[in-house]
């Protein structure tokens, strides 16, 4: 068999497991895609938790997506509002808004309401959206931040998705739910007839300390060919830094901003990606 590629870069950063590093790398990943390699960037949040939003926005951009719901992805599932009079059309249009975090870098936003939408019933809305806005044209590269959960934005978010890109945190469980989740995708795959690549697993958060679960853990991957033949070379360090920057009191939230050896790691990062998927 065949299997065309797709010029669409639409990546989907993904993992059953929560705290992996998924907001973390799609966010900077992002940030740093627009910034040091010049590529037009837009970041889709599809956690309810709005992590992504809160990580980009200012906290007046995202008290007002939170008091304007269709601002934000789940406008592009529920458009209209509810309405007692049917007398005229409740069509309404989509309000969902790219929101500006650095030159090159945009941002759709999340909301918590999209647990409330029925996605379940039109998973394939996000991707109508995403073709009839020419989005992939727009931009450069379309990242999508997924929650954690099989959910209805889950399927969504893969289905609008040409790869999907699995963070892995370096512990000794951390394997454990990838078979399950590369065989949702492929079941989910041959469904809808579309083509998800796996374009591969990057490790996050190595801790100098972790020596025999790092080995551990990279003997496990090796056994099995398609995920060797995909480990990212280059993984994310752990840095208290990285936790830290996200306080208030913290100058900048953005990992490359905090230059050193992690800003050249999370640059070697982008750079592979851009390799893998001919960016
Ligand atoms: N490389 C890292 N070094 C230190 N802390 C990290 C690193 N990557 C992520 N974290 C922290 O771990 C927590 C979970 O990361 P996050 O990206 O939100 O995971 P997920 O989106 O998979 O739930 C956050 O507090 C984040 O700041
Ligand atoms: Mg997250």
């Amino acid at each position: 068999m065949v299997i065309k590629m797709s010029n669409k870069k639409i990546v989907c950063i993904i993992n059953m497991k929560g705290g992996v590093g998924k907001t973390t790398l799609a966010v900077n990943i992002s940030y740093t895609l627009a910034k040091h390699f010049n590529k037009r960037v837009l970041l889709i949040d599809m956690d309810p938790q709005m992590n992504s939003t809160q990580y980009c926005l200012s906290d007046n951009n995202v008290e007002d997506i939170l008091n304007h719901p269709r601002k934000s992805i789940y406008g592009v599932f529920e458009p209209e509002l509810p309405s007692v009079v049917k007398a005229e059309s409740t069509e309404k249009p989509i309000e969902t808004q790219a929101f500006s975090v650095i030159e090159n870098l945009d941002i759709i936003p999340s909301h918590l309401n999209i647990m409330r939408a029925n996605i379940g019933e039109s998973p394939l809305k996000l991707k109508n959206y995403i073709n009839e806005n020419k989005l992939y044209e727009k931009y450069d590269i379309l990242i999508i931040d997924a929650p954690p959960t099989i959910s209805g934005y889950i399927k969504a978010a893969l289905l609008s998705s040409t790869y999907y890109l699995v963070p892995m945190k370096i512990d000794f469980l951390s394997l454990f739910g990838l078979p399950m989740l590369q065989t949702y995708i492929n079941d989910l795959s041959r469904e809808y007839e579309s083509h998800i690549i796996f374009t591969g697993i990057i490790l996050t958060q190595k801790h100098p300390t972790h020596t025999r679960i790092y080995s551990s853990l990279k003997s496990r991957i090796e056994q099995n060919p398609d995920w060797q033949r995909n480990l990212f070379q280059n993984e994310m360090l752990y840095r208290a830094a990285i936790a830290n920057s996200l306080s208030p009191e913290s100058g900048t939230k953005f990992i490359y901003e905090l230059g050193g050896d992690i800003q050249d790691q999370l640059v070697n990062i982008a750079a592979e990606l851009i390799q893998k998927i001919r960016l």
